[in-house]
């Protein structure tokens, strides 16, 4: 494999250090002063490392953001001034790596190093993609027109749920704008599906596991892009390779959906086994989930639809026979009301079906997740008996 180093300046610096290291180890630098130079440099071949100096015609990062959109494949290092250096920055903009103007030999020599380790392995991916296990997970989207009946809840108690029962789980934050999947796990992701989707652009068999966050409790998580305008650029076709990725790899899929229906959304409910369609008995939310279900019946998945009745409290308002009657549908779950511990572990970024498992929603979650999935009762009262779920637990 053979490296395309480049260094692009506006201020028309020379590369200086930079050529002199790497014709050190026999790599040879391409300088440039004009951007049409470097959008041919970087045209020409996949392999390409960007050294980007710019500040007097430039602003550093948004050519950053330009190049990345334009050339995802490029690896690259912005030099920034002294006291202006953002990693977090940079990497939102496309960026892999920052030096700055004032960088020093080791500094140097390290983001020459992480770049060629970089280079190395991704073309190792593209010649060896990794021989994936054949038998495919299954897919649940967890679905409701109306914000806030509790879908993202149920969806991270229900992945560690069955997790505890010895499935391998990965949830896709489908909120693509303004998902809180991680932070209800209190986790910071550094890649979501946004990374995924820019640095995998073209290849067959990229890795998605790389992009997804793993939790202390055994779920994997695709999360949702840290930027809301980051959305745009996700089509239904990467979701659709996203789920198709990780059904490769995971027992189940937790897909928690947004309240609105875009391809996107559409796309993901297609491709789910099976859809839990939340709803609570108060009317307003009952309303936008009968229009929910009718405009499922008219593209043929009505049939995947499993209700679930949440925030349930016997004696207000509507009982569960009438909801039945209205929906034309049975109640396949109840999971009671009980916002102390909701409220608590969303508040503690901790799963109630860890810190609360014997409350009255953690059992109702575990039944759910039983019911839901494991056919074979053995296996769950083997699993049951799991004692690293001890330690989990609260
Ligand atoms: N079974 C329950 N009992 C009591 N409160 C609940 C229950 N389920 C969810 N809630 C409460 O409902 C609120 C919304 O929950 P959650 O964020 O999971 O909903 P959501 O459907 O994902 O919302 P959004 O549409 O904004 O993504 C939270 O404050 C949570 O505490
Ligand atoms: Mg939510």
């Amino acid at each position: 494999m053979s490296i395309n180093w480049i260094y692009f300046s506006d201020t028309k610096t020379s590369p200086g250090e930079i050529k002199t290291l790497l014709e050190k180890d026999h790599s040879q630098l391409t300088a440039t002063f004009q951007l049409e130079r470097l959008h041919a440099l970087l045209g020409e071949n996949n392999q390409s490392v960007l050294f980007l100096k710019a500040g007097s015609l430039f602003n550093v990062y948004e050519l950053s953001q330009e190049i990345s959109a334009l050339y995802p494949h490029a690896y690259i290092i912005l030099i920034v001034q002294e006291g202006m250096e953002d990693l977090k920055k940079a990497m939102q903009m496309g960026a892999s790596d920052t030096l700055r103007t004032t960088f020093n030999e080791e500094e140097l020599s390290e983001a020459i190093l992480h770049a060629r380790k970089f280079m190395r392995h991704r073309a190792k991916m593209d010649h060896n993609p990794i021989n994936l296990p054949k038998a495919e997970g299954k897919v649940f989207a967890i679905s409701s027109p109306k914000g806030g009946v509790g879908k993202t809840s149920l969806t991270i108690n229900l992945a560690v749920s069955f997790a505890k029962l010895g499935k391998k789980v990965a949830i896709i934050d489908g909120n693509l704008q303004f998902g809180d999947v991680a932070m209800y796990c209190n986790l910071k992701p550094k890649r979501t599906i946004y990374e995924w989707v820019k640095e995998s652009y073209g290849r067959d068999h990229y890795p998605i596991s790389h992009y997804m966050t793993s939790s202390e409790y055994d779920v994997s998580i695709l999360a949702a892009p840290q930027r809301p305008e980051f959305f745009e650029g996700i089509s239904e076709h990467h979701i659709k390779s996203a789920i198709e990725e990780i059904k490769k790899q995971f027992d189940i899929i937790l897909i928690d959906m947004s309240t609105y229906l875009s391809d996107i959304h559409l796309r993901c409910l297609d491709l789910a086994d099976e859809i839990l369609l939340l709803t609570t008995n108060e009317l307003s939310v009952m309303r936008l989930t009968q229009l929910y279900l009718e405009t499922i019946e008219t593209i043929n998945l009505k049939n995947k639809v499993k209700l679930i009745l949440n925030r349930y409290q016997k004696g207000q308002s509507l009982e569960v026979k009438k909801i039945e009657e209205i929906f034309g549908l049975n109640v396949y779950h109840i999971l009671p009301d009980q916002s102390t511990v909701v409220l608590a572990a969303i508040n503690a970024g901790y799963p109630f079906i860890l810190s609360h498992s014997r409350s009255h929603i953690g059992k109702s979650v575990l039944k759910l997740s039983e019911a839901l999935f494991v056919k074979n009762n053995d296996e769950i009262a083997v699993v049951k008996k799991d004692k690293r779920w001890n330690l989990l637990r609260k």
